[in-house]
């Protein structure tokens, strides 16, 4: 793991109340791969006092080599409005890579990411990788899969971040929306089931459209993996305070979602 002290190299708005930050971290942006996060705190404050944890939205390269990440983020609350406030050339600390990356999904034809809210972040760098178009961590680009498929939920167009990212990837996007601003109107799972069956489903956003995904999953037998976004407190497994409720051949047990995740196995986490 990497702790640095890193330059913010841009930092622009992409939608409503979310924002892209550049980090220049090359040794983090060699070793992290997508489904990892990274926790970032600001310097000379004690005010929050801890890091909050970003997933890695994307590497840049120069030359090929990876010298900074890219995190997507929505201000919600005292650390985020505050990182907002953060201007180019300024400093924050970051540290990771963090948590394992995606699971592996094996070869299939065809993949769906199934995004709701600020969901959408894992899913760049995640469909780059499956398509075999870019390598992280040190892994030479193999392409999985010749189909990823991005459905996309948000409440209303204002909030969507990230599309022409996700387009020039060569990502098949779908949108929806509560309000039907953009994309169809209706949860984003409706909007998938409407497609018919799919490969392996990977889901990330909020607790009920992952539960409604894993439920869609189990209906259609596809294996299907979510990345919780559970509040987190120390990042590396000291604390306890990210903890999921997972099956095992023994009972209900705690996994923490920081160290054992943030991926799972949908079909093995307690739905509560
Ligand atoms: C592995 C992982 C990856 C993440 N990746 C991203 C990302 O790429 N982009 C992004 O915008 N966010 C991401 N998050 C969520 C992000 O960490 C929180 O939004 C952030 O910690 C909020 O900090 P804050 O100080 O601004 O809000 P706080 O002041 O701490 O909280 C504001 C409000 O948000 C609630 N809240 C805080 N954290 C969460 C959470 N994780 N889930 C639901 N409610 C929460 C609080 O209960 C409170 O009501 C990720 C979380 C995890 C665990
Ligand atoms: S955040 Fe401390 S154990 Fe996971």
């Amino acid at each position: 793991m990497f702790h640095r002290t890193a330059r913010v190299l841009e930092h622009v708005k992409l939608a409503e109340r979310t924002l892209r930050v550049r980090l220049q971290c090359p040794e983090l942006a060699s070793a992290i791969r997508p489904g990892q996060f990274v926790m970032l705190r600001l310097p000379n404050t004690t005010d929050p006092l801890l890091g909050r944890p970003f997933a890695l939205y994307d590497t840049i390269l120069e030359d090929g080599k990876p010298v900074a990440i890219d995190v997507v983020y929505l201000v919600v609350g005292k650390m985020t409005g505050r990182l907002a406030e953060v201007r180019a050339g300024e400093l924050l600390q970051v540290w990771g890579p963090l948590g394992k990356p995606f699971l592996d999904v094996g070869t299939p034809e065809r993949v769906a990411l199934v995004a709701g809210g600020i969901g959408q972040t894992p899913f760049l760098a995640y469909a780059r990788e499956l398509l075999g178009t870019r390598g992280f961590g040190g892994v030479a680009p193999r392409a999985r899969t010749k189909k990823v498929s991005l459905y996309y939920g948000m409440r209303s167009a204002n909030l969507a971040a990230g599309i022409d990212d996700f387009r020039a990837a060569g990502i098949d996007v779908h949108l929806a929306s509560d309000d039907g601003s953009i994309g169809t109107k209706g949860f984003v799972t409706q909007l998938l089931e409407s497609h018919g069956k799919t490969g392996p489903l990977v889901g990330c956003g909020p607790e009920p459209m992952l539960h409604a995904l894993a439920k869609l999953a189990a209906k259609w037998d596809v294996p299907c993996q979510v990345s919780l976004e559970t509040p987190m407190a120390c990042g590396v497994g000291i604390c306890f305070s990210c903890v999921a409720k997972v099956k095992t051949d023994d009972g209900d047990d705690y996994k923490r979602v920081c160290i054992d995740g943030p991926c799972f196995d949908a079909a093995k986490l307690v739905w509560e």
